[in-house]
């Protein structure tokens, strides 16, 4: 910890925070849950019994990053050569997503990733990470659950909290902190000139990036492409294949 810490204090940080509605997703969640109940109540299913927001989460993450690959490469810094400069550093793609995801347990924070994210359903991402779930809670996360990962998201909303100020994790030049959902007023423009007050349920996002590598209009793009699924879920039947 102390030593990824020290590399990742090496990265120019910036920071982007906005906000997402998780009304949509939260009756969607409602429905596929209720759904899940009855299956297990027939005894009729190994499917896990509900749903967290996390597989959403990660799949709408996943969807915003094939259409923008960068927040999901690597930067190879340069090294000093014989001559004493330094080589310029590059930039290598990473095809697969490989998403971090930040777990507190007994033993402290881990990070394991959900592999090959850009290949797995919503279904097969709840199931991977009740999987790492379990494993973390009792310690026992095998190596390579840490190896490559390509990008971290945070979700400290399980416990509470809005806003965060997430540290890169080497490797890396992205990632993402998800703070609790809370019901709140919103403003809703109704387009002929008047307005109404809506109940709205939002959760505050935060993005650390890598500035060598990124700058803001391209976290901006990449966050409301993201915002856009988790506010239409419809998008996740369009995308079935
Ligand atoms: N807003 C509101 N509620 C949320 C939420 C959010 N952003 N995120 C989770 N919840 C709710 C879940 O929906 C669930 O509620 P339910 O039982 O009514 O369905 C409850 O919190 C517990 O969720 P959990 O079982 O923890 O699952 P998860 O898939 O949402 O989260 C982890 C999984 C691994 C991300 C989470 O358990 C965890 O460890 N978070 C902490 C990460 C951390 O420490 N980050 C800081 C790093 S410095």
């Amino acid at each position: 910890m102390v030593k990824s810490m020290r590399q990742s204090l090496e990265i120019p940080h910036f920071g982007f925070s906005d906000e997402v509605s998780m009304l949509q997703l939260k009756d969607l969640r409602h429905s596929i849950n209720g759904y899940l109940k009855r299956q297990h109540k027939e005894d009729k299913t190994d499917l896990p019994q509900k749903l967290s927001y996390m597989p959403f989460l990660v799949k709408a993450f996943s969807l915003a990053l094939t259409k923008y690959p960068l927040l999901n490469a690597q930067y190879v810094p340069g090294k000093p050569g014989n001559d004493g400069r330094t080589t310029a550093g590059h930039l290598v793609y990473r095809p697969d997503h490989n998403i971090g995801i930040a777990m507190d347990t007994p033993g402290g924070l881990v990070v394991p990733n959900i592999p090959r994210v850009q290949h797995k359903s919503v279904l097969d991402i709840a199931q991977d990470l009740q999987r790492l779930q379990k494993l973390a809670q009792n310690g026992q996360l095998p190596p390579d659950a840490f190896q490559n990962t390509t990008i971290t998201m945070s979700n400290i909303g399980n416990i509470g909290g809005r806003n965060l100020s997430p540290v890169i994790p080497p490797d890396t030049v992205c990632i993402v902190a998800i703070g609790r959902s809370q019901v709140l007023p919103r403003i809703r423009d109704l387009h002929d000139g008047k307005f109404e007050v809506i109940r709205d349920e939002i959760a505050t996002v935060s993005f650390s990036a890598d500035h060598r590598v990124v700058d803001g209009a391209s976290v901006a793009r990449f966050f409301v492409d993201w915002k856009n699924t988790l506010e239409n879920p419809g998008r996740f039947i369009m995308e079935l294949k």
